[in-house]
């Protein structure tokens, strides 16, 4: 986002000096603005320069100073307490543990012949450690198990309920939902230019799927949890992807990973050409959607949205945004709408 105050970008009318006083405030109260925004987004600890990460390899947990190393299997079997299963999927069963009186997660694979998925997940896991990623604390290859931070909210397929817990209410806003869809965006931007290049978030053939994967912390923020599927795209030497070998169907999932051929060819994974992050964008306008609600203005955040969303749903990937882009814009939005609820009539004004 934005820092610097904005300039004012017509000349102030040659009117009386009251006129131009006022111009000045708003001036001031825009800069003031900006500067609770930023707040905002550092508050949580998460800020870009990212201080609360520790080396690779490494990690630090609650109020702790210090990096501690990843747990080995021995000191995960020594130390760790299970409590209860508060989640299972396709590949792993979730327990809610104990680590020297931190709350943390087990996972667990469930099935053998889901290893190959689950040894990439972790291997991703340890690669993209950042702020929008869950943080690891250790793993065991031999047993199938991986630590991370535990988060009680769960999972973001349980934003509904959570935003209609009392405690939780005052977090039901166009303001904050939009910043939900910001992290998002954040996170699909950061996937597209990771370390590692870009990878394409495949476990997100519909909506209930890709809100699974993510987690929702204490402090309203979205981190990627499940990294099982993240293959890589490269242009250059044209590596592109397909997300698994069967056919998908519907119109959450993009139109160049559907079958092609029509009805009457059966479909046939080796002739179903491959693709790239661009369906990744395809899928940004329904789960930014999900986020925005039906709450007083999420109507009026669409409408701002309009444009850049139907630029996501171009059937040619090539001609839909850049997850930056996306970023950029919902950016711009957020702080357009603060500004005028703060300062209604400023926009006629300036
Ligand atoms: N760190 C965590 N804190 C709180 N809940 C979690 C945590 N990790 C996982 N969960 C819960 O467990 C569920 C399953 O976790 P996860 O997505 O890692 O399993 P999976 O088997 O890989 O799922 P999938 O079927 O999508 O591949 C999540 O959707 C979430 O509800
Ligand atoms: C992409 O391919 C090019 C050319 O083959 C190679 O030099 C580059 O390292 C690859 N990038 C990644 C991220 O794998
Ligand atoms: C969440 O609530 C919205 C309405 O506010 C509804 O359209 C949507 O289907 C709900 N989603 C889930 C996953 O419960």
């Amino acid at each position: 986002m934005e820092k610097k105050p904005h300039p004012a970008k017509r000349e102030s009318p040659p009117r009386e000096a009251s006129a131009a006083l006022l111009v000045l405030l708003v001036l001031l109260l825009n800069a003031l603005l900006y500067l609770y925004l930023s707040e905002l987004r550092g508050s949580s600890g998460r800020a870009e320069a990212e201080p609360s990460l520790c080396p690779f390899g490494y990690f630090r947990l609650g109020s702790v100073k210090n990096c501690s190393p990843w747990l080995s299997c021995e000191a995960i079997n020594r130390e760790v307490r299970k409590l209860k299963c508060v989640g299972e999927g396709a590949v792993k069963k979730v327990f809610l543990s104990e680590w020297k009186e931190n709350k943390v997660v087990l996972s667990q694979l469930t099935n053998i012949e889901l290893k190959e998925d689950f040894l990439h997940g972790l291997k991703m896991l340890k690669a993209l450690q950042s702020r929008h990623v869950v943080r690891l604390l250790g793993y065991c290859e031999k047993q199938f198990t991986i630590l991370t931070e535990y988060h009680p909210l769960g999972s973001l397929r349980g934003l509904n309920e959570t935003l209609h817990i009392p405690k939780y209410k005052g977090m039901n806003t166009w303001h904050r939902r939009l910043m939900l869809a910001i992290d998002y965006v954040s996170i699909i931007r950061y996937l597209h230019s990771s370390p590692l290049g870009t990878l394409v978030m495949c476990d997100s053939n519909d909506l209930d799927k890709v809100l699974s994967q993510y987690l929702l912390t204490s402090d309203f923020h979205v981190l990627v949890n499940d990294l099982d599927a993240l293959p890589l795209v490269n242009k250059s030497s044209g590596r592109l992807v397909k997300c698994g070998h069967r056919e998908l169907r519907g119109e959450f999932v993009a139109p160049e990973q559907r079958w092609p051929y029509g009805e009457d060819v059966p479909f046939d994974d080796d002739l179903m050409p491959p693709y790239d992050e661009k369906t990744d964008i395809w899928k940004i306008p329904d789960v930014s959607n999900f986020f925005l609600g039906h709450v007083e203005g999420s109507d009026i955040v669409r409408l701002h949205l309009f444009d850049i969303h139907a630029a996501c749903k171009r059937k040619d990937p090539a001609k839909r945004p850049s997850a930056q882009e996306i970023l950029d814009t919902y950016r711009k939005v957020l702080t357009l709408l603060i500004r005028e609820v703060a300062m209604p009539g400023t926009r006629e004004m300036l």
